[in-house]
């Protein structure tokens, strides 16, 4: 996969996708989105890809937010146009993407940059991170789903806080806040990105894309949750994964799963 704005490697089940505008603190300009997209769907139809660590080149960001340059004269009809194809194509897309995505937080992660993040199924940082969605410090609001995505994760008296103040916080304390799951030094971070992605790449991928959809639903208002995770449990016992799981614990052996 050849990109201008991003790099993407792929080892042992592993795909790394690079954020790669380092003099731009990685901001997020519309063809870095849409190389994202590009990037994100491909590997989620590529059956050796079993989980992506999504990190940002350098190190001092993540990505610094949406690109202020390239939105700074928009109409209302074109921001709220933006903002419509960028949850569409990127932060709803990573979300319900099949294929686990960890975000590697490796710095700054602001405004679009955390919002991407919290599109990640879940969230690592290096304790050199910052984050926060000053969105209001620009006279805008964060338009790529952090309005609903923060108050999911920092609870809604924080969430406030945060997009009111426009301030940043430390790593500490957005573990704290359970942001992010762990903080370690930059160096580690990379490190501890793929033993948590050997730990996913172990189990099931059939099983592991059913309960993303069933935690996922849990979040969508009028959606009962608990009738998606029925479904789901059922269809599992139809995956040759579910025989040979349960098959493997039986015969005290290390299931082999196919992924179907
Ligand atoms: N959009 C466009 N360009 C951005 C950017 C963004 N969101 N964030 C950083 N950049 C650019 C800067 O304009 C600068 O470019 P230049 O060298 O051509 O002037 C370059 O990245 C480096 O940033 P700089 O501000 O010089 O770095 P710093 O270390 O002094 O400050 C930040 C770092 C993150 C505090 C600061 O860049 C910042 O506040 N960025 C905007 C954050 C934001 O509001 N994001 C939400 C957008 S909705």
């Amino acid at each position: 996969m050849d990109f201008e704005n991003i790099i993407v490697e792929q080892e042992n089940g592993l795909a790394k996708i690079i954020i790669n505008r380092p003099k731009k603190l990685n901001a997020l300009n519309k063809a870095t989105i849409q190389e994202l997209h590009s990037a994100f769907d491909a590997l989620e139809t590529d059956e050796k890809v079993k989980v992506i660590v999504l990190i940002g080149s350098g190190e001092k960001a993540f990505v610094a937010g949406a690109d202020i340059a390239e939105f700074a004269h928009f109409s209302e009809k074109e921001g709220a146009s933006l903002a419509k194809k960028g949850q569409e194509i990127l932060f709803d897309f990573v979300e319900n993407l099949a294929t686990p995505v960890i975000a590697a937080i490796n710095g700054f992660a602001l405004g679009g940059g955390l919002e991407l993040a919290m599109a990640c199924h879940f969230r690592i940082a290096s304790d050199n991170a910052k984050m926060g969605l000053p969105e209001v410090s620009l006279g805008v609001i964060p338009g790529y789903g952090g309005t609903q995505r923060l108050p999911q994760l920092v609870g809604k008296g924080k969430a406030m806080e945060m997009i009111m103040t426009a301030g940043m916080i430390t790593a500490e304390e957005a573990k704290q806040f359970g942001l992010v799951n762990y903080v370690v030094t930059l160096e580690e971070l990379m490190p501890l990105a793929e033993k948590l992605a050997g730990k996913i790449i172990r189990n099931s991928s059939i099983a592991i894309s059913a309960a993303i959809v069933a935690i996922n639903a849990g979040f969508v208002d009028g959606v009962n949750g608990y009738k998606i995770e029925i479904n789901a449990f059922g269809n599992s016992f139809s995956t040759a994964d579910f025989k040979e799981g349960t098959t493997a614990f039986l015969e005290k052996r290390k299931p082999k799963f196919l992924g179907s």
